[in-house]
């Protein structure tokens, strides 16, 4: 049996990957923020954490203890307000965007490595529109940058911090997935987007980075 860890579990993909993940028999223990009753009738084991902030994401590190995973995946992410432009957008929206999409995914995948098993991934929910080589519009601006800046720093982090340790690193499009975030016009419903998201994450073999949509395909950087 697996085991996985899912950051930012409440609602959406994460919460419907906790589910796909439970139903194949996998030990999952998944993060919540605020009340968050579809996972906890998802999940026999739940912590809080807020990736935002270092304090929440060392007491989930403590109350984790001896608990080593297969699996863990950084899902949490945010919108921003979506009207925002580069021209428009107050440094406070940008920084919280750029904070919790960026900076924060990266902070807790440093602290939450040493729990994360030999022969095992760590993964990140990127986007298609944090592929810089692919970009030739300019929607979304600001919410694709903050995800190209997640990429960006999870290169250093497959490098650097996973170094010669034998765990693979996994950034992730979900598809455009029909969540709070994705809107009822996305082209999948959750179930599509979880159960390929889980085959990608099973059978992750590492050593080595890669930058693959919900179906396994390879995405340009
Ligand atoms: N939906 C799509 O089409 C799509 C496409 C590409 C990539 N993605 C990415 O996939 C991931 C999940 O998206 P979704 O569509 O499921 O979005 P969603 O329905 O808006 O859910 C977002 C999840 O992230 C959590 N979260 C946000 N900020 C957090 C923080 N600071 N600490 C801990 N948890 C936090 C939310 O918790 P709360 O309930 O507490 O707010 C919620 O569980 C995101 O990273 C998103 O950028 C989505």
């Amino acid at each position: 049996m697996s085991s996985a860890l899912i950051i930012g579990a409440s609602r959406g993909i994460g919460l419907g990957l906790a589910g796909e993940l439970v139903g194949r028999g996998w030990d999952v223990v998944a993060t919540h923020r605020g009340p968050a009753p579809a996972l906890a009738a998802t999940c026999a084991l739940t912590h809080v954490c807020d990736i935002d902030d270092d304090g929440s994401v060392m007491a989930l590190v403590a109350a984790l203890g001896d608990a080593r995973f297969d699996h863990v995946l950084i899902n949490a992410g945010i919108m921003g307000n979506r009207g925002d432009t580069a021209s428009t957008v107050t440094r406070d929206a940008m920084a919280q965007l750029m904070w919790t999409n960026a900076i924060a995914p990266v902070r807790a995948a440093r602290r939450l490595l040493p729990l994360v098993k030999d022969g095992g991934s760590v993964g990140f929910m990127t986007s298609i529109l944090g592929s810089v080589a692919g970009r030739n519009h300019a929607h979304a601006e600001l919410y694709s940058a903050s995800k190209a800046a997640l990429n960006s720093l999870t290169r250093g982090f497959a490098a650097q911090d996973v170094g010669k340790r034998n765990i693979a690193v996994l950034n992730l499009h979900p598809g455009w997935v029909k969540t709070d975030m994705g809107g009822d016009g996305a082209d999948i419903d959750v179930a599509t987007s979880v159960k390929g998201l889980a085959d990608v994450i099973a059978t992750a073999r590492p050593p080595g980075q890669r930058y693959v949509d919900y179906t396994g395909a390879g995405l340009p950087w």
